[in-house]
């Protein structure tokens, strides 16, 4: 067992300014820390190991600052990135907590609101691609409702189609290397979210006037909030091509959204997720959506962010030693895992072959499937015992 867990810039980790500038601010409770500015956030994430940092258009500027502030912070912002070598692979819009969006943005009733949304979006996917991001979040929070009788939810989902529509035909239009990533969430802090699981999303996007350029971002939290597979969810977006970008952090089954440190929470899922990354050669960024406790302060909140990376960099050596094991491969080969890969017809092969086939399902049935043994071959990896 190595023991170099020290993140550095090829293992692609980011984080979003909200994460390590989260206040602590709760339903029940005011801030318990103080706001940080995004230029120290970026100076201790790139000493921490980080390789980028990620933004709401408000993170970076404030909501209604005058075009001088605006101008002053991007040039801060620039300069850190500059000084400490972080690069911005993603950006997005916050479009939720502003009260004019308590409705929704892009599926606001109002249709004024809509219109607002938008102009937020293009405007803050300029200075994305002007920073060299490559992916664009849209994580709708506010797009949903209480009660569907508010809600024409196929009139939603079309507004939302529309307002997608739009962005990507000015990605187009602009030459953007932008590309899209619509990140689900089943509810909080709407009642009802629109496109609440990576499946719902999956198939949105096929409806889209131009689905290439638009993806998914799960969250690891966002699923288990639904009651859902982790690692089948987002076996299924890789399987579709749809994995641009993806949020990393920790839940414990289906509650309210704890963005736990990356590792906490359910710990065989995180590492079955990194199993699964690793092995698909998923090269995009490894970004941390978390919140750092609101028991910390400013040492506990690196301590938290530190805590992210090594926790993937342990799972990741923890699931190439689990691949590596050659009792490992005896059992994944008793469960017959890689017999999955074959075709059930042979190529060319006649149904009239299928039907004729000899077999015996009682002999069949009685095979044990040797899941049992393979699991817990895992944990031990995952415990560091084996
Ligand atoms: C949440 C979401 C957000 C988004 C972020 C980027 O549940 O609060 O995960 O953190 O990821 O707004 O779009
Ligand atoms: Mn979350
Ligand atoms: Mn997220």
């Amino acid at each position: 067992m190595s023991n170099d867990y020290s993140p550095r810039p090829e293992h692609k980790f980011s984080f979003g300014l909200w994460t390590v500038g989260w206040l602590g601010i709760d339903p029940f409770g005011v801030a318990t820390r103080e706001p940080m500015d995004p230029v120290h956030a970026v100076e201790r994430l790139a000493s921490l190991g980080a390789w980028g940092v990620s933004f709401h258009d408000d993170d970076l500027i404030p909501f209604g600052a005058d075009d001088a502030e605006r101008s002053n912070r991007i040039a801060a912002f620039r300069k850190a990135l500059d000084a400490s070598g972080l690069v911005v692979p993603m950006a997005t819009t916050n479009l939720f907590t502003h009260p004019v969006f308590k409705d929704g943005a892009f599926t606001a009733n109002d249709r004024d609101i809509r219109r607002f949304a938008l102009r937020k979006v293009l405007r803050n996917l300029d200075l994305a691609a002007e920073l060299g991001a490559k992916t664009y979040v849209l994580w709708g929070g506010r797009e949903g409702s209480e009660s569907p009788v508010a809600k024409d939810v196929r009139a939603a989902l079309d507004r939302y189609a529309e307002g997608l529509n739009v962005l990507c035909a000015y990605v187009r239009e602009q030459g953007y290397d932008i590309r899209f990533a619509i990140e689900p969430k089943p509810n909080e802090p709407r009642g009802d979210i629109l496109l609440p699981t990576i499946g719902h999303a999956l198939a949105f996007i096929t409806e889209l006037a131009d689905p290439e350029i638009v993806g998914l971002n799960p969250e690891v939290g966002h699923e288990q909030m639904a009651g859902l597979s982790v690692v089948h969810g987002y076996a299924q977006a890789l399987w579709h091509g749809k994995l641009f970008h993806l949020d990393l952090n920790g839940q414990t089954g289906p509650r309210y959204d704890q963005d736990l440190r990356f590792g906490n929470g359910d710990v065989k899922s995180a590492f079955l997720l990194v199993d699964l990354l690793e092995g698909a050669g998923y090269d995009g960024a490894r970004h941390f959506d978390f919140k750092p406790a609101r028991t910390e302060d400013e040492d506990g909140v690196w301590a938290a962010a530190a805590g992210c990376m090594k926790n993937y960099l342990i799972f990741k050596e923890r699931a190439a030693a689990f691949r590596a094991d050659p009792e490992v491969a005896a059992a994944l080969a008793a469960t017959r895992v890689a017999e999955l890969s074959e075709p059930t017809l042979a190529a060319g092969e006649s149904l009239t072959a299928l039907r004729t086939e000899e077999f015996d399902p009682e002999a069949a049935a009685k095979r044990g499937k040797g899941v049992e043994l393979l699991d817990q071959l895992a944990l031990e990896h995952l415990f560091g015992v084996r």
